[in-house]
Formats: C-alpha cells, structure tokens, sequence
C-alpha cells in the first residue's frame, strides 16, 4: 500500500461545495477522503460518488448503531450506493447485523468504532460501565474480529497494543494526528504521522491540520513526506 492510500482527509466542511472546492484544489495530492456526519445529510453520499468515480478512496463515517434489522439494512443501502470503509460502533450486535448486511461487495471494508476518545473511565462508570476504557477497547477489539470486521477506529496510542495483540489480521485507523508544525486543537492523544505509523497504524485520518490548513494540498503533501520518512 502506498503512503498516499494510508492518509484519510476529512471533509469535516459544511457544505459538498466547499468540499469539493476543496478536493479539486488538492487534486493528485490526496486519494482518500473521509465523509461523516456533517456533510452526510446535506449530500454526502452524492459526494462520495462523484468523488469514486473520480478514482478516490471514501470513507463514510456513519458510526451506525442501531437494532440490528435497521443496521443491516442501512449497510445493504450504503453498500448499494459504494464506498471503501464504513464504521459501526463496535457492539457485537450491531457489527454482525452490518457484516450481514454488507454482503459479499469486495469494496466495502467495515470499520468497529471501539470506545469513542472523548470518553474517560468516569463517563464510562456514569453509563453503567465496569470495565476501564483500556479495557473496554481491547475487549472490543476482540470482539470486532470475532463478528468478521476488517478493522477498528483506535487512537495511535492504543494502536501499538492492538497490533502487539491481534498481529495483522485488523485494518488499525487512527484519527488524532497532528504533525509537529500545526496545532493540536481538541485532540488530546495526538501523535505524529511518523509515530501513529511505527505504532501500526494502517491508515491516518487527518481533519484540520489539512482542512483548515491556508493551502490544503501544501499541508497534505508536507503529512505524506513525514509518512514516507517513516
Ligand atoms: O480535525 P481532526 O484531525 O481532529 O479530525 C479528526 C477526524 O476524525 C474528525 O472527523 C473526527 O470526527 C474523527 N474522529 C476523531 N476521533 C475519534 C473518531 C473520529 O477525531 N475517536
């Protein structure tokens, strides 16, 4: 795989025109784009077609989770439109009704969001929860191969245990990287690309550092050449 398929961009931009101002300013620097929850209502999906048939890479970000008769068939209509990799919270329930659901399309890989990095031990003992939050992801790890995923949302901190643990069998995407030069916003676990890499990530999904950047394709290229240093 070539360091430009492991760096995801998030398109997390409130409208499809200002994202796709966006990928045509960043043309052949970036070949994976991520979609979520804000542009998904407001033409997402639309976007992420254009974008395919274009010779890109999509994530959609749904992080579905719901009775498992709805998420599989939420996944059989996204996998009906296309895309490259979907997330699901990683409940077993909910990760077997979207393996269901995904069929046998070669394309869609299905990603289990472990335990959300907004989330401490203390929120997790208000929801009822017993276990740590260390825990709690490993345990789901485990249980996102055991439903056949391809893979799991974790930190680049906890990425390093993950592949430690489960070797090669799990496709390891870690949002929270920030390169040594731009700011760390709200991410509180950040690593750099080079570290969130030697850690075992897979692919690296990189929001503002490049969305927010004064020019995005400068800022994208700048992320790849510390990749591929690594
Ligand atoms: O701007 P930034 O690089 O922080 O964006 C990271 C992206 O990854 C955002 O779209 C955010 O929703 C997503 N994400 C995250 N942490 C998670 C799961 C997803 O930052 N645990």
């Amino acid at each position: 795989m070539s360091m430009k398929d492991r760096l995801i961009v998030a398109l997390d931009l409130p409208s499809t025109a200002e994202a796709e101002a966006m990928t045509a300013h960043c043309g052949d620097a970036v070949s994976f784009y991520k979609i979520g929850l804000q542009l998904l209502p407001v033409g997402g999906m639309d976007l992420c077609q254009k974008l395919r048939t274009a010779g890109k890479k999509v994530f959609l970000d749904f992080k579905l989770h719901d009775i498992p008769t709805t998420v599989e068939k939420a996944t059989r209509s996204i996998a009906s439109r296309g895309g490259d990799l979907l997330t699901v919270h990683a409940e077993p329930p909910v990760m077997r009704a979207a393996v269901k659901g995904r069929g046998d399309d070669p394309d869609l890989k299905l990603l289990g969001v472990t335990v959300l990095t907004s989330y401490d031990d203390a929120m997790l003992t208000e929801m009822g929860y017993t276990m740590s939050a260390h825990d709690l992801v490993m345990r789901r790890v485990e249980q996102c191969l055991e439903a056949g995923m391809d893979g799991v949302i974790a930190s680049p901190l906890e990425a390093a245990e993950i592949r430690e643990k489960f070797g090669d069998q799990l496709l390891i995407v870690t949002p929270g990287i920030r390169p040594s030069w731009s700011s760390k916003d709200d991410q509180a676990r950040a690593a750099i690309p080079a570290d969130a890499l030697r850690n075992g990530a897979t692919h690296l999904v990189v929001g503002r550092p490049v969305n927010a950047a004064p020019d995005p394709a400068e800022a994208a290229r700048k992320i790849l050449e510390e990749m591929e240093a690594a």
